[in-house]
């Protein structure tokens, strides 16, 4: 009897234990906190148009891995050029199979901080 009692103390303990082993998510900083608010709100409003779960169209790509991706768009440019430059100049590369159509004037309606803060929130999107 004392043998199930140890074999069943020690499957608590591994259970207990596995539980710690996953990996918990890097707590966001106060700017791409901040940045990941924006994303669903005024005046940006980039989840109308942008899902975060991979694979996801709406009227924009999904931008789940962007910051992957974003490194790799255009020669020369890195990730952070290239996010800055999707949201003050769209059309200067429009992704494959998607229209032009992300609004121009969403960069005019932006604080400079505001921008920073989602270009470092995308940048958390790997
Ligand atoms: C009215 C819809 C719409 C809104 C609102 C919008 N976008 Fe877009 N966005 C698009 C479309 C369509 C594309 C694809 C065409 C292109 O590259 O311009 C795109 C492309 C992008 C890309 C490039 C993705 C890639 O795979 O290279 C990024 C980054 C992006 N948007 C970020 C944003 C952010 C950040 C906001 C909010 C500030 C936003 N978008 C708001 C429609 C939108």
């Amino acid at each position: 009897m004392r043998i199930v009692t140890f074999l069943v103390l020690c499957l608590f303990l591994l259970a207990a234990c596995s539980q710690h082993a996953e990996p918990t998510p890097t707590p966001l900083t106060p700017a791409q906190a901040e940045g990941k608010r924006l994303f669903g709100a005024s005046p940006g409003n980039c989840a109308t148009c942008h899902s975060l779960e991979p694979d996801v169209r709406i009227i924009g790509p999904s931008l789940a891995g962007i910051a992957s991706l974003a490194a790799s768009r255009m020669e020369g440019v890195s990730a952070q050029e290239y996010l800055e430059m999707s949201i003050l100049r769209p059309g200067l590369y429009v992704v494959e199979d998607y229209p032009d159509a992300m609004p121009v004037n969403i960069a005019k309606q932006l604080t400079s901080p505001q921008l920073t803060s989602l270009v470092e929130f995308l940048l958390t999107l790997k």
